[in-house]
């Protein structure tokens, strides 16, 4: 078959494996996980790699140099996804760098792919669990959270056969000298200028928080609308806020995606109600200050209605740059291979924000039809596919010539 034929069929294929039926929906090391594992170790065996599964289940395959004191390239993306994602989303980083770990003859590195346990903050309310551990920053606060059903990150680890006391283990090792990254791009922006691939020069920053507003559970229909203390109503009032706040601010993204009510019964005013807020920018100043005023405003309308109102921040990435010499690299693949080389700025987060920080990386986003994604529409045309494992595969070409 086809290679970019291929990746697209063994995408689909794992999108298969889902906690929910009828769904593609992978938490951080959730039954569906297991799964996948078995797909992805023999699809990385099959193209000649020693595999392992590191303390915090993400997937690591190695192909050594012939030369043993190579330096080394780490190729990766996710396996985890959204609730009712689509097929694409951090899968087709991993498949496709097995598709080129599958083309490559010698090279002077040892390859080495990640395929991450977790990147999208869905269990826990943190993201990058799985890079975070190459990195170190998988620490013992982070080990102690707690997922919707009390069980800790530490606890889930267990719970999968591994042992969070060797995530030590799992650091990248001292010889690595670049990372890279395929990815969809998950919005509109490739699409209507019509271009298949675009190279990243940064990704937004990003803060997720916390905010629940107490009020008071009381009778639907003896409690008149002037003594209610109805915390759903305060919530629904700062949500609107804080849609008009981001519209008003350039590059400035607030949503706004996840609500908890209680005691939630349709004859009952709410007595508490959590929000999740997710805010971006490319500068880190202005997403700060917009989470300061966002804060704020809770605690505003929280007072005019006689709540209270408790905000945490529940993680926060500051924006990155990717390499510049790696993309100038990867600008010259691109050219070689014909395709234009655009760049772009990521709205999205991704793995490569946690290794950029420790190992020059880079990334190339594939267009995305109709700029869907986390959403089973998301999908990738199989000639863009082709054309960014030709710019990925000269990248590594010109890698090997030039050294990082
Ligand atoms: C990951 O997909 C994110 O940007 O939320
Ligand atoms: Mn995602
Ligand atoms: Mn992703």
């Amino acid at each position: 078959m086809e290679p970019a034929q291929k990746v697209i069929e063994r995408c689909r294929l794992i999108a298969q494996c889902s906690d929910e039926p009828g769904f593609t929906t992978r938490t951080f090391l959730s039954p569906a996980t297991m799964e996948v594992h078995v797909l992805v170790k023999g699809w990385m065996e099959q193209a000649g790699m020693t595999v392992r599964i590191d303390a915090a289940g993400n997937v690591r395959g190695t192909r050594a140099a012939r030369d043993a004191g190579a330096r080394r390239v780490i190729l990766g993306s996710h396996l985890d996804t959204v609730p009712h994602a689509g097929a694409f989303d951090g899968v087709l980083g991993v498949v496709m760098a097995i598709a080129l770990a599958e083309q490559l003859d010698s090279l002077p590195f040892h390859i080495e792919i990640a395929a991450f346990s977790e990147e999208e903050g869905v269990r826990f309310g943190v993201p990058f669990l799985g890079s975070l551990t190459l990195t170190g920053g998988l620490d013992d606060g982070l080990l102690q959270r707690r997922d919707s059903a009390g069980t800790s990150v530490a606890q889930a680890i267990r719970d999968f056969g591994l042992d969070p006391a060797r995530l030590p283990e799992a650091r990248l090792s001292d010889d690595a000298v670049a990372y890279f990254e395929f990815h969809i791009e998950q919005g509109p922006v490739l699409d209507r200028l019509g271009i298949p691939l675009a190279i990243v020069e940064g990704i937004a920053g990003q803060s997720r928080l916390m905010v629940e507003f107490e009020g008071q559970a009381n009778h639907a229909g003896t409690t008149p609308m002037n003594l209610r203390r109805d915390a759903l109503a305060g919530a629904a009032e700062w949500i609107l806020a804080v849609e008009r706040e981001a519209g008003a601010s350039r590059g400035l993204t607030a949503t706004v995606g996840q609500i908890e009510v209680r005691p939630g019964a349709t004859n009952v005013i709410a007595g508490s109600a959590s929000a999740s807020l997710d805010l971006r920018h490319a500068e880190d100043a202005v997403r700060r200050e917009a989470a300061a005023r966002m804060v704020a405003c809770a605690g505003q309308i929280a007072s005019r209605r006689g709540l209270s109102v408790n905000c945490r921040e529940r993680s926060a990435q500051e924006a990155v740059f990717m390499n510049e010499h790696l993309n100038r690299m990867l600008e010259d693949a691109a050219r070689d291979a014909a395709f234009a080389a655009h760049r772009m700025f990521s709205g999205a987060g991704h793995d490569a924000m946690i290794l950029a920080r420790h190992v020059p990386s880079t990334m190339l986003f594939l267009r995305s039809p109709g700029g869907i994604s986390h959403h089973p529409d998301e999908t990738v045309r199989a000639e863009d596919v082709a054309a960014a494992l030709l710019v990925g595969r000269r990248f590594l070409e010109i890698l090997g010539e030039r050294g990082v």
